[in-house]
């Protein structure tokens, strides 16, 4: 696997509204905002890959996370992709420049923690930011916080076992509502009124969020606006589909389908077909 720019044979790129969208995660999390591409979207069709062999993206170095985002995309570029949506924070933070460098012709949207959704919610300027400790740590968030959040107290926390309780399943277990209540106790000792889902996994998790949280704190997550992004980006471009309804979903994984296939077949709403093995 090399990063460098991309093959001639993708430069001259001439793309179709009918092409799909690729989109990709370090696993099942992406699905948070493909989800949401899904409905507003209907008529589009996706291609979602799953990085399951090397989840969890948080862990690894960001040059490893390059290499895999460059394998991805050159992936779904081969599968005639009109455009690549990088679901995953810590991805976007590690790999989003380079792949824009390489792939100019590419259109290309990320993801980053809704600060910018919270600043505007916060009443008591203060908000609380969950996500993994490489966005956490990353210039895309400080600058982020910079811009849009400067005058607020951020507190952060990174949160690990919550991606792998995501990846396996266990939305509503005892023990990840333990590992929640643990992350949440700083942020409510902050008295933040706004709490950022700041991975794409965590949304699936929101329903245990709120519980602990309780009715009076903002959840916010960003796969509403990532997908009118994406919207905005293709129309820009003249790639919207024409379609009204009727797009397909593909997806594939690069860890065990027999693992992935449950997981996924529970987060996302439409039936699964099958959850194609790649070898990248
Ligand atoms: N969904 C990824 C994100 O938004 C998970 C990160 C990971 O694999 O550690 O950051």
């Amino acid at each position: 696997m090399t990063t460098g720019r991309q093959k001639p044979g993708l430069s001259g790129r001439r793309d179709e509204p009918a092409q799909p969208i690729g989109i990709f995660d370090s696993g099942v999390g992406g699905l948070s905002v493909a989800k949401e591409i899904r409905e507003l979207l209907p008529g589009e069709d996706l291609l979602y890959f799953a990085d399951s062999r090397y989840c969890q993206y948080g862990e690894k170095p960001p040059d490893f996370i390059r290499e895999r985002s460059f394998a991805i995309t050159r992936f779904l570029l081969a599968r005639g992709c009109k455009m690549i949506v990088v679901a995953c924070n810590t991805a976007s933070e590690a790999a989003l420049s380079a792949l824009r460098d390489a792939f100019p012709a590419v259109p290309f949207v990320g993801v980053e923690p809704a600060v910018k959704q919270a600043a505007l919610h916060t009443k008591k300027q203060r908000v609380g930011v969950l996500a993994t400790a490489l966005t956490l740590a990353g210039n895309r968030f400080s600058a982020l916080v910079e811009r849009f959040a400067s005058g607020l107290t951020v507190v952060t926390q990174p949160s690990p076992g919550l991606v792998e309780a995501v990846e396996a399943g266990r939305l509503e277990a005892e023990e990840t509502e333990t590992l929640l209540k643990m992350y949440l106790q700083p942020l409510l000792d902050h008295d933040v009124d706004v709490i950022v889902l700041g991975c794409t996994h965590y949304p699936f998790l929101r329903p245990l969020v709120e519980k602990i949280a309780g009715p009076e704190i903002k959840v916010l997550d960003t796969g509403k606006p990532v997908a009118r992004q994406v919207m905005r980006v293709l129309e820009r471009r003249g790639l919207l589909s024409p379609r009204q309804e009727g797009g397909k979903e593909s997806f594939f994984t690069s860890g065990l389908p027999e693992r992935v296939a449950p997981v996924l077949r529970r987060l996302w709403p439409r039936p699964v077909p099958e959850v194609i093995p790649v070898d990248e």
